[in-house]
């Protein structure tokens, strides 16, 4: 298609608005997609409500111009914004953010209204959409509904559908509008099959963005390009107890990529065979039928999905999630293709926002972990066309590590630590983690032949050891939260070697049984034994009364003090242990009230201090 339209542009989103007779758009700051898909529902669904909607990255657009958006009838912006770590905005969304806090646009005008995505196991949550909300309101914007607050430890599409359940009314009260009622099913993207004798000579097969690109691998290497990283060692970690950790090295010779300890390496996995083929065979179609999707919205940034065109198996294997809990939207859309109308009912009636039916999805899909596979297998009528469910499903995300080495003593080699994933769900499935079942499986012959790759990148995070070795420290990482650490005290073991001063370094570690799950344990104690680490260790299943490292650290209340209060220390936490976080930031502040006479006001400021200088950093996950 010739265009005649210049490239500047391209980022003004009032143009693409006007030419296309919309008035509603939605942002989205999204780092796993959630936020996107949100986004994508609301665009979709505002035709119904005469306000014709684009969905749009802010990153890709002249922000500015929201003090335009109130030239258009009816405007409304939408925002879906994620927090992430300590407060942080997404990628996408950091520019947006900057520019709120340091421009003073008049926003007069700007119809807006946010729901947040976070998650309430962080100690900031929602923070980000909080802000926007209060920063939209003081440049002077009409919020039109409420901020909406989604919380993904607990049931984020409840909250999401519940929100906006409350949104389209208001919208059209404010806007004196009518709905119109109709109930649509638009598909966004419209397939195309190719045919087997004539088959395009560019078919993906897996690759993340560039085609070929894992054929023909090419730096730099980032989140859209990645390394195919050779695997050279794959060992268990755990010496007993049923659960397995894996201690992996990727070989980086020749990426030119680097690293600091502290930073986060990122794999994309493959979904199981045999999942991939259960589909196809509960479906009844030929996986390696090659197809296209194409967007239906010529306006749209993203005209595929994901990458096309491809094979139903490539796209079943690497680019969608079918493992994850299907989203109410998704089975309202299977509920179309039940020839038995109890399934029919069943889905429609869990895609609702009732009260039974929030009440049947959370014990139906979330409490009997129920991923697509097995809703297919338990509805026998239900057989959607599989170019739709490719739509459907959300792309399937990489998996982020704690690099658990420090890159000054491997600069070519990335470790990770990474706990295999294997349950039962109480409908007797066996479900195994998507990534960490692939990795599991990429071990080195160390026969000769070549060793297993896996796709890589690398990603900076602000987990930093203190600049001067002198500053003592404080790590807590029970189980694989010791990962991150095991790279710091490898960094502050090498410089004491060099003759350089280097301050305490001091690490809580915390596992189940010491002769089953203390990772590392020969390591460490050899550290320990040369001077260069002060280990507390807390077995929570070695006794009848669990011991967590909590417990021991809130008996060192002096010691805690002499490094973050005296001696102008930094203390980290790492982990998966859900409360843990909360629980060590308790202790310390009372800590920091009691050692350093403080009342419980001016312990937090020195709290919050420590935090934004740094001194007080988490790399928690759930
Ligand atoms: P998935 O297929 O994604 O399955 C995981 C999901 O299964 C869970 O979210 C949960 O919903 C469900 N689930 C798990 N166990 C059960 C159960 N018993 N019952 C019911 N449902 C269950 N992981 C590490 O091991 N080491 C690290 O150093 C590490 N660092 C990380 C750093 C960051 C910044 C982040 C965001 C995550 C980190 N993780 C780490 C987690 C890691 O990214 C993956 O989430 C983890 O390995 C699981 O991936 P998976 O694909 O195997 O499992
Ligand atoms: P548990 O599984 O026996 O309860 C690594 O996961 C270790 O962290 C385990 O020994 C686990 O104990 C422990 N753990 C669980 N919850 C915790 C918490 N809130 N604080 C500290 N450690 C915790």
């Amino acid at each position: 298609v010739m265009t005649s339209t210049p490239q500047v542009t391209d980022n003004s989103f009032i143009k693409k608005l006007k030419s296309s007779g919309r008035s509603l758009i939605v942002f989205y700051g999204s780092q796993t997609g959630t936020g996107e898909e949100f986004a994508g529902r609301i665009a979709k669904e505002g035709i119904r409500y005469q306000l014709k909607g684009m969905v749009a990255d802010p990153e890709e657009y002249d922000m500015e111009e929201l003090t335009q958006l109130k030239n258009i009838s009816n405007s409304l912006a939408v925002f879906c914004m994620a927090t992430y770590g300590e407060g942080d905005p997404t990628d996408n969304a950091m520019e947006f953010v900057e520019w709120l806090q340091n421009g003073e646009a008049d926003l007069t005008g700007l119809n807006y209204t946010i729901f947040g995505l976070g998650n309430k196991t962080y100690e900031h949550y929602n923070e980000v959409a909080i802000y926007i909300d209060k920063r939209l309101e003081e440049l002077g914007a009409t919020r039109v509904y409420q901020l909406g607050l989604g919380d993904d430890d607990a049931n984020i599409e409840d909250d999401f559908i519940t929100w906006k359940d409350g949104l389209w009314p208001t919208v059209c009260e404010f806007f004196n509008i009518e709905a119109s009622g109709e109930e649509f099913n638009m598909r966004q993207y419209r397939v195309t099959e190719h045919d087997k004798d004539a088959l395009p000579d560019r078919i993906y097969s897996g690759e993340i963005a560039r085609i070929f690109s894992y054929k023909n691998q090419k730096p730099p290497y980032d989140m859209k390009n990645p390394f195919l990283t050779p695997v050279r060692v794959n060992r268990e970690l755990h010496k007993g107890g049923g659960r397995s950790c894996m201690h992996i090295e990727f070989d980086l010779e020749g990426s030119k990529l680097r690293y600091d300890s502290g930073d986060h390496a990122a794999v994309y996995p493959e979904n199981r065979v045999e999942l991939v083929n259960r589909i196809g065979e509960l479906l009844e179609v030929d996986l390696d039928t090659v197809f296209t999707l194409t967007n239906t919205d010529e306006d749209s940034s993203k005209r595929h999905p994901f990458p096309c065109p491809t094979s139903y198996r490539t796209a079943l294997t690497y680019y969608v999630d079918i493992s994850g809990k299907p989203r109410t939207h998704v089975l309202k859309e299977l509920a179309e293709y039940a020839s038995d109308p109890q399934e029919a009912a069943q889905l429609k009636m869990m895609a609702s926002t009732s009260p039974e039916g929030k009440k049947l999805y959370n014990q139906w899909i979330v409490e009997d972990n129920r991923s697509i596979v097995h809703v297919l297998e338990d509805m026998k009528s239900v057989k959607p066309k599989i170019d739709h469910l490719c739509e459907l499903l959300p792309r399937l995300q990489c998996r982020y590590y704690s690099i658990s080495s420090s890159g000054k003593l491997f600069p070519n080699r990335v470790h990770i630590t990474a706990v295999r994933v294997e349950y039962d769900t109480p409908t007797n499935r066996h479900v195994h983690g998507v990534a960490t079942s692939w990795l599991a499986e990429k071990i080195p012959k160390g026969d000769g032949s070549e060793d297993p790759v896996v796709p890589l990148f690398i990603r900076k995070s602000q987990f930093k050891l203190p600049t001067k070795t002198q500053t003592p420290i404080i790590m807590i990482g029970p189980g694989t939260g010791l990962a991150p650490f095991r790279g710091f005290i490898q960094e502050r073991d090498m410089a004491r070697k060099e003759g350089k001063p280097v301050g305490e370094t001091i690490l809580y570690f915390g596992c189940r049984r010491k002769s089953e799950d203390f990772i590392y344990e020969e390591e460490l104690n050899e550290f320990v034994k040369n001077g260069s680490l002060k280990m507390y260790a807390a077995f929570s299943r070695d006794q009848p009364e669990k011991i967590y490292v909590t417990h021991l650290l809130s008996k060192n209340a002096d010691e805690i003090w002499n490094v973050i209060g005296l001696n102008n220390g930094h203390f980290y936490i790492c982990g998966d242990a859900r409360s843990m976080a909360k629980d060590v930031q308790a202790i310390l502040l009372k800590v920091i009230q009691e050692k350093g006479n403080m009342s419980e006001k001016e312990a937090q400021t020195f709290f919050k201090k420590m935090e934004s200088q740094k001194r007080y950093s988490a790399d928690v996950w759930s």
